[in-house]
Formats: C-alpha cells, structure tokens, sequence
C-alpha cells in the first residue's frame, strides 16, 4: 500500500492507495476511528456500482446512513448542500462522528464543504472514485459549492482525516471522465515529472495504463503534496498547479461549461500557451510537438476553437485569482518543468 502524508502546520494525515482497497476499508477506517456514527454522502451512480459493498463493510461496527444526490456537477449547489445538511442533522449526527465522500469531485467538494460548516466542523473521510478526484480534488483541503453567478465562489479549506485511494473503482468509470481525469494527470508530467509523462507517451494501451495506475495517482498524489505543503492557502507556488488553466477556464466558460469538460478545456489550454511560450523561445523546442502526441494519445483536444479572442482576454482578466495590474501565468520550461511567470496584465494577449 502506498502512504503519502501530509503535513501541515496545523494537522497531518495520510493518504492511502492500495487497489482492492474498497473490500477492507471498514477495517482499516475501524483502526483509527472509534465514532458510533458514519454518514456515507455519494451520488446514484456510485451508489449504484459500489453502494451496497461499502455500506456492507460499515454495518457491523457503525451506525451507518447513507445519503445520495443526484450526479453532476449541478448537485454542488446550496439547494444540495441544505439537503445534506438536513439528512445529515435527521441522523443526529455530532461533531464526535464522520461523514465520507464517496465519489468523484463534486462530491468530494460538497460533502467537505458541508462537514466543514456544520456544527462548525465535523470530522471527514475522502474516498474519491473518479481519476480526477483521486488525483487532485481529494488532495489539498479545498471544499466548495457553487453559485449561480459562478463556480466554487463559496467555499474553504478543510482536511480530511485522510484519504482512501482504491484504483480499481475507475474501471467503471465512463470513458469520457477517464480521459478528463487523464488532463490533469498529464498536467503533473508537464509541470514536475519528466518520468511520468515518458511513461504515459509509452504505454501501449489502455490495458498498459491500469497496469500502472496505483504508481501514477501516486505520484501525481505526490506533487500535489509537495507544493499545498508549501502553499496551503494557494497565494504562491500552488498557482502552478493551474499550468494550462486560465485559457482552459476561458474556454470552458465561452461555452457555457457544456461543450468541454474541464480536462479537455485544460488540455486546449496546456498545448496553446506551450506552442505560445515555444514561439516566444521561453520554452524549449520540442515540448508542444510532446504534448500534441499524448493528448491525441488520450483522446483528448488540443487545437482552440474558433472563439471570439476579446472575449477570452476579458474572462481572463476577470479571473478572481487574478491580482492587480499583473497576473501570473504558468509556463514550461521543457516537459517536467513548470515555472510560474509574472506578467502584465496587458500582455497575456501575447501568450493566448
Ligand atoms: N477541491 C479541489 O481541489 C478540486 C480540484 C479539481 C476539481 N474539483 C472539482 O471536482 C469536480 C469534478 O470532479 P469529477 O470530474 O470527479 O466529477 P463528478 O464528481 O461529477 O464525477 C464524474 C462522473 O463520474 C461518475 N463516477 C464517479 N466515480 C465513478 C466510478 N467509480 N464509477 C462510475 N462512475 C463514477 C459520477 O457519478 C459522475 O457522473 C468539479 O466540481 C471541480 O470543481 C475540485
């Protein structure tokens, strides 16, 4: 079994990856965790593939409820949230027990958003089951809901107790939020690991890639770790986790976040401002022609589509984690190497 732990100022806690992990996660949560009480938040889908065998590994030593919203990304609302919070207060739930999030993102955002705020904080358990939420929105503390003026607006950072990573629940995930998740797992290769992104380029197929994908949530785990450990708070170095995410952003709301998932924004976003930077001889020559060759190799986009130019530099100049008249951008050096660069605001026409 794979451990990570992560330490901050305030609290510690571990990240666990083990395939097969699902099938004694009630022993090992039991280890450290003596709550009579367990909430298990999910969505229809996960409770569909997985909701009866994890509600099986509780039921002996807890009181368990489980609570299930509807999938997507709609259901990280405050409508949601007040949901939750009124099944989780009809259980009679105290800040001695714990919830889990079992699902992708979004559910792993509001469940920690809502363990957060109610009763001022109640304990909580990450048990992500998409790529994505097993790579990045489990790992850091971030929690949020949504608003109808714009996304993650409401929100905090909250840990986990810790984190229970088991690989083999992606099998059942869709195809299409595979290849999303794979964005980000690519972004972690451009910015910090030459290694992994050799790997990815070389796996023959898909079989090749679960064959080596407790090692690659690991090491994207990793990276993940190293930098909210310097910058929980993300004023500083954790800005470069967002390599490839301020054209994405653009790109996904251009399109009113239907026609793109996140991953394939970012991904367009990636391969864009690289072929940018290559131009401007800020970044090694090569690196774009790389990063073409694995996002085709994962189905994903890489060419921007036909938007309307002013409309992306106002979306991006509108960013809120935009400050003053600069802005930062993250770019590469070569592959494994991402630097964040200051630049003036005006200027990011230069690189977009
Ligand atoms: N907190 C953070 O740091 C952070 C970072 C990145 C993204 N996010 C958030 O994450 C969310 C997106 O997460 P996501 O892509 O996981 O979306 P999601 O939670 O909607 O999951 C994607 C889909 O996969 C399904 N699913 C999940 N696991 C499955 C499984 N094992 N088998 C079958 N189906 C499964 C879900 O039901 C859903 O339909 C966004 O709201 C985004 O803002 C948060």
């Amino acid at each position: 079994m794979y451990e990570i732990k992560i330490n901050l100022a305030h609290k510690s806690y571990s990240i666990f990856i083990k395939n097969g992990l699902i099938d004694y996660i009630g022993k090992e949560i039991k280890k450290n965790y003596k709550n009579k009480k367990i909430a298990v938040i999910t969505d229809i889908n996960v409770e569909k593939f997985y909701g009866e065998k994890i509600m099986q590994q509780f039921k002996n030593d807890f009181e368990v409820k489980m609570i299930t919203v509807k999938p997507g990304e709609k259901s990280k609302s405050l409508d949601t949230l007040e949901y939750l919070y009124n099944e989780l207060l009809d259980f009679e739930i105290t800040r001695g027990d714990l919830i889990i999030a079992f699902g992708g993102g979004v559910i792993g955002d509001i469940t920690g958003f809502a363990a957060a705020t109610l009763l001022r904080g109640i304990p909580f358990i990450q048990i992500p089951t998409s790529l994505l939420a097993q790579i990045d929105s489990s790992v850091g503390g971030k929690v949020a809901v949504n608003l109808s003026r714009g996304k993650n607006l409401v929100g905090n950072f909250y840990h986990p107790e810790a984190v229970f990573i088991d690989p083999i629940l992606l099998r059942t995930l869709d195809k299409r939020f595979l290849y999303d998740g794979m964005a980000e797992v690519i972004k972690y290769g451009c910015i910090r690991d030459e290694k992994l992104f050799k790997s990815l380029l070389e796996y023959e197929n898909e079989h090749e890639l679960f064959n080596n994908i407790e090692e690659i949530i690991f090491r994207c785990c990793s990276i993940k770790k190293e930098i909210v450990e310097k910058d929980e708070k993300d004023t500083g170095e954790r800005m470069l986790l967002n390599f490839g995410h301020t054209l994405g952003h653009a790109v996904e709301k251009y399109y009113n976040y239907e026609k793109y998932t996140h991953g394939e924004a970012v991904a367009i976003g990636m391969y864009n401002i690289t072929k940018r930077s290559e131009d401007m001889g800020i970044t090694e020559i090569g690196t774009v022609s790389l990063i073409k060759e694995i996002l085709k190799k994962y189905n994903l986009p890489y060419e921007l589509p036909n938007m309307d130019k002013s409309n992306n530099i106002k979306t991006i100049g509108l960013d809120k984690k935009n400050k003053g008249s600069y802005m930062n951008i993250v770019l590469l050096k070569k592959i494994g190497n991402g630097f964040i660069k200051k630049i003036k605001r005006e200027d990011i026409e230069k690189y977009i």
